[in-house]
């Protein structure tokens, strides 16, 4: 259906229908955007969808965004087969119903950001309409949790863009995102812990994945990603990195990857890909790094190509005297494990400490030792019991001499019996 006149929910459409009147230079930008078929009812306090009588079938763009819908439901809306941009952002959704998409074959770009969506909402086949869909933006949901299959090659096969930031997520569960059209994929600003590579399934054609600002603290998975180009960690909570080999097996066409802002002060030879030509950016900025003589390996790693034409930036964070420095850029000669003079007092200051604590310990074993053995005797009949008895037979009389302890000699009182 081609619609000759140009409609929208907005008043300020009868302004510019009046200007029109007075200015047919107007009517240029007047017919360009009809053509663009667009009902914009952004900013209209608006509670609920509005009703499908007010949004005709060969609209093109709704724009509903910044008002107040909480249950997103299209339900008498079947034939918006020309949607392509549907903006539902800045409302306050937690509500969809799984039919919510249903039809919107056209749909290119769903924007669905600063809402109230709960991860445990997203079913599989919520989405199963979308074939065309290529842009999806779920920034500002408190998703918490992304499901199994909930984003699938099956029901979005054309997905380019998915952005699922500042959502709070903690759990990505298996092959939550199975997407071999992708190409940018935004994690940032979750609560993530580690990289699960179980989650991403078939990520043929991703460029640039982006895991910054969550809360990973070792690094040592990579998933599966043969086109990958920048993969961001930044201002994560990494202490540890171990990716040099998975990245060679899994990962190999990256270009530029950022650890900025976590927390590594040191990594070996096995640890990161500084030998693979393609990456062209490393950077280790803002880190913990200690240029001290664990890290001379460095220096002498053959292995690592020119720099020249390659960006890679370790800041060192220790000793003070190389702070800021880069670690490549450092002569293996001042890499060095030195002795300060307080490292040297605290050396001297443990050792008599520990000489005296050994002394202590050995007049305090030899006391127990002693005592043990008193004890010992004590049990047979030596010494240590309040009293011995010696019996003695003298011809016809029995007598029995009864003494404490060490005293028996000295101390002993006879009794006749
Ligand atoms: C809707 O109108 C607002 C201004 O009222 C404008 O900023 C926004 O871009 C319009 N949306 C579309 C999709 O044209
Ligand atoms: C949302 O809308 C659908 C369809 O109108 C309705 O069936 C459902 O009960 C609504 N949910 C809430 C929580 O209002
Ligand atoms: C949707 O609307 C919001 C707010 O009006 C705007 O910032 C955003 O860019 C729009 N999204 C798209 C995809 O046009
Ligand atoms: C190297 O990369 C850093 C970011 O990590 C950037 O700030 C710097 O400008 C780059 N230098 C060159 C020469 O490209």
């Amino acid at each position: 259906m081609t619609s000759p006149f140009y409609w929208c929910a907005n008043a300020h459409v009868l302004f510019v229908a009046a200007l029109w009147l007075v200015n047919p230079a107007s009517l240029m930008g007047f017919l360009s955007q009809s053509s663009d078929k667009t009902a914009n009812f952004t900013g209209q306090g608006l509670s609920q969808v509005p009703t499908g009588d007010s949004i005709p079938d060969d609209t093109e763009n709704i724009d509903l965004s910044e008002n107040s819908i909480s249950n997103l439901t299209l339900v008498g809306y079947n034939n918006l087969k020309s949607l392509k941009t549907f903006n539902i952002s800045r409302n306050q959704i937690s509500e969809l119903t799984p039919n919510a998409f249903k039809d919107l074959t056209a749909l290119m770009v769903l924007d669905l950001s600063r809402n109230n969506i709960k991860g445990e909402l997203l079913e599989e086949h919520m989405f199963v309409d979308l074939r065309k869909l290529e842009t999806l933006n779920l920034e500002q949901n408190p998703m918490l949790i992304l499901k199994s299959n909930v984003f699938n090659f099956m029901e979005l096969p054309s997905l380019k863009r998915l952005d699922v930031s500042h959502c709070d997520i903690f759990v990505l569960e298996r092959s939550s995102i199975d997407l071999p059209t992708l190409e940018y994929l935004d994690l940032s600003w979750n609560a993530l812990t580690k990289v699960n590579k179980e989650a991403f399934r078939m990520m043929a054609d991703l460029k640039t994945l982006d895991m910054s600002h969550n809360r990973i603290k070792v690094l040592d998975t990579v998933p599966y990603l043969p086109a990958i180009q920048t993969w961001n960690l930044d201002s994560n909570l990494i202490e540890e990195v171990h990716i040099k080999d998975q990245i060679w097996q899994r990962a190999d066409t990256i270009e530029n990857l950022y650890l900025r802002n976590n927390k590594i002060m040191r990594f070996g030879p096995d640890d990161l890909p500084l030998d693979l030509v393609s990456l062209k950016v490393i950077s280790l900025e803002q880190n913990d790094i200690n240029c001290d003589c664990r890290m001379k390996w460095i220096a002498d790693d053959a292995d690592i190509p020119s720099l020249e034409t390659r960006n890679i930036t370790i800041t060192c964070h220790y000793p003070t005297r190389l702070a800021n420095r880069n670690l490549l850029h450092v002569p293996a000669d001042e890499l060095t494990c030195s002795i300060s003079v307080t490292r040297l007092l605290l050396i001297v200051m443990a050792s008599i400490i520990g000489a005296v604590s050994l002394a202590i310990g050995l007049f305090v074993t030899t006391k127990w030792i002693r005592k043990y053995q008193r004890i010992k005797r004590a049990a047979k009949g030596d010494t240590g019991g309040d009293y011995s008895a010696v019996y003695t037979r003298d011809e016809e009389d029995v007598r029995v001499t009864m003494s404490d302890g060490k005293g028996l000699l000295n101390n002993s009182r006879e009794f006749d019996v």
